[in-house]
This record gives C-alpha cells, structure tokens and sequence, in this order.
C-alpha cells in the first residue's frame, strides 16, 4: 500500500502481521535455549528507548560513529557520489543521515523500518527540515529479501546501514544480508555501513549496562510488548537484564533471566520458567576491520575505504557493489 503524506512524503507500508510477532515469541519461547529475534524490540516505546540509549554516557558506539562522519564526511560523500538514491535500512529517527545529506544533495532518501509510527514521525521530521528532499519511506522487514519502492533509471543506489546493526545478525546470516543489500543497490552501487570493533569486555559490557538503566528498560519493554500485544502476563518486575561478552565469540549477549519459578501464559500457552533461565533477546558481534571485510567480500562487495576513531573504538566501511 502507498500512501502519500501531508508533506509530501510517499510511505509504503509493508509492516509485519501481528501474527508474525505472535508466531515467533511462541516458537523462541518453546524452543530451548529460549530466544526471540532483537527486531521485536522496536515498537514505538522501544524506539523510544534506543534513542535514549544513544545519549546514555556508557553507549559509545553513536557518539564514536557520528563523530567519524562529521571528521570524514568530505570523503564519505566523494564515495558515495552526487545525486546518488540514499537508502537506509533500519533508518531508526534518521539523525545520522543529516551528517550526509548536506554534502551528498541524494536524489531521493529512502528510509525503511520495521517500527511504523517511529519511521513516519522521523520522515515528517525530516521533510520540514529538508524541504528540497524528495523522501520515500518504507514500513518493511529487512530480514526478508529488500525491494527499492523507487528506483528511477540511471540513477546510482547507495545503501547506509550505520548504528553497527549488522552486528544483530549471526555471522552467516550478516552474509545473507550483505548479498541482499547488494543486490537491492545492484551493479555499480554501495554500501555505507558502521561496525563496532572489538575491544575491552570493560567497555564493551559497560556499553549495555548503562547505570540508569535505560538498556534494561529497553530489554524489558519486549515483556511489556507481548503483554500489550499477544494476550500475555509477564511480569516484567521477575526477571532482570543481563548483558556480557563472550570473548570466544565476539559478541556481547543481552538476556533477559527469570529471577524466580514461575509460569506465564502467552496467547493460552503455558510456560514454565525456572529460576535464572533466561530468554536471549540480542547478540551483537563485534569485528575487527579484517574480518568484517572478509564478510562484505563474500557477500559480492570490494572494499574501498575505512574510517575509524582515534581509539580504535568504531570502523565506517564503504564498500562497492
Ligand atoms: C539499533 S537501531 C539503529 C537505528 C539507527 N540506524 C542508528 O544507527 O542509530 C536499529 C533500527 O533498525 C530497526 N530494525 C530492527 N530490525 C529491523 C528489521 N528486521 N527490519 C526493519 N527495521 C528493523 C529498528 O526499528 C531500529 O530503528
């Protein structure tokens, strides 16, 4: 469905069925270890918090990233080229693309979310601010094979997938991705993306513990989400974040633990917590540059440029397609 705002904005809305969410709480939680998948974090009050988390003082990770873009945005936009379709998959409130749109002049910026009315607010924002852009946005579920809404010929597509969310995805998966993005920009486009680096566990699991707790809100909030929306009765209060690093793997884990037995009921099926079982809710891998690149160049693309901070905390790649 196409729907065409009041400023201007054109939206395709392909968000994701209830029954979607339904289906995969039912089937992380009967399967063991017990899992759901971290794009069911984002309805609008979970896109809220991220934003939060993003100003929290332990979450470098946005502060490093737009700070390497501002620093190398001249260069950034040299690779991405005039004129180019800027998309950005996971597009979140759209603040890291304002670092580009100035220098890049895009032909049209396309942003896509799974989180509806946060995606629509953000475009809104956008189109007050830049009255000369032409914005496209998109409702859609990037774990699925990706579309462009528009594409006008001849005109070159650029992907931006910042914020290190390529790191969500387990290795092989992030491959999967990769080749999708590459084939969505086709022959001659790229891909501008962030990637957290690997580093002390101190400040890695930092970055997920923030002390005022706005990240463990953020994990709860999915209980909250099941409970608002599929006919559940978590009690968030009994079970408690938990986010570590495991050095072997390269990835930080964020859980959600049951701080006692109980049972709770989802949508009429039971289940049975013991205390200290968890419900694994998100990885996030972290790379150095090598391997990250060595995953880009199996999913079809050739490395051209690396930024990165002065402490080796964050890595901006472009790659070519
Ligand atoms: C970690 S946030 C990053 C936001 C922003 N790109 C940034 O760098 O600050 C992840 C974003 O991707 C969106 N997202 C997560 N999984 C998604 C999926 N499967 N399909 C589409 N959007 C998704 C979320 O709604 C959220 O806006």
């Amino acid at each position: 469905m196409t729907l065409h705002t009041a400023q201007g904005i054109r939206f395709y809305d392909h968000e994701p069925a209830t029954e979607d969410f339904l289906g995969a709480v039912l089937a992380g939680l009967r399967r063991r270890p017990r899992s759901i998948p971290p794009k069911f974090f984002y309805d609008a009050e979970g896109s809220r918090l991220f934003d939060r988390i993003c100003e929290t003082p332990e979450y470098y990770p946005t502060r490093t990233e737009m700070q390497i873009m501002r620093r190398h945005a001249a260069d950034i936009a040299r690779h991405l080229g005039d004129e180019c379709l800027l998309v950005e998959p996971g597009s979140g409130s759209s603040e890291k693309v304002r670092l580009l749109l100035e220098a890049l002049r895009p032909h049209a910026y396309l942003p896509m979310d799974i989180s509806r009315d946060h995606l629509l607010a953000a475009a809104k924002r956008l189109a007050d601010e830049y009255p000369w852009l032409e914005i496209h946005a998109a409702c859609v579920d990037f774990t699925h094979p990706l579309a462009l809404p528009y594409h006008p010929d001849g005109v070159r597509a650029v992907a931006f997938f910042p914020g290190s969310s390529i790191g969500n995805f387990e290795p092989g998966d992030a491959v999967r991705f990769l080749g999708n993005i590459r084939r969505m920009v086709g022959e001659g486009g790229g891909l501008l993306i962030g990637v957290d680096l690997k580093k002390d566990p101190v400040l890695l699991e930092s970055a997920y513990n923030d002390a005022a707790g706005v990240t463990a809100a953020f994990n709860l909030n999915l209980l909250h989400r099941i409970n608002r929306e599929l006919e559940a009765d978590f009690d968030a209060g009994a079970f408690r974040h938990e986010a570590r690093y495991d050095a072997d793997r390269g990835r930080v884990e964020m859980h959600l633990v049951s701080e006692c037995a109980q049972a709770v009921t989802v949508a009429g099926e039971r289940f049975d917590f013991a205390p200290g079982e968890s419900i694994h809710t998100e990885n996030s891998y972290k790379y150095r540059v090598e391997e990250f690149q060595a995953l880009a160049e199996q999913a079809g693309f050739r490395p051209e440029a690396v930024w990165t901070d002065a402490a080796g905390l964050f890595s901006v790649h472009y790659l070519a397609a």
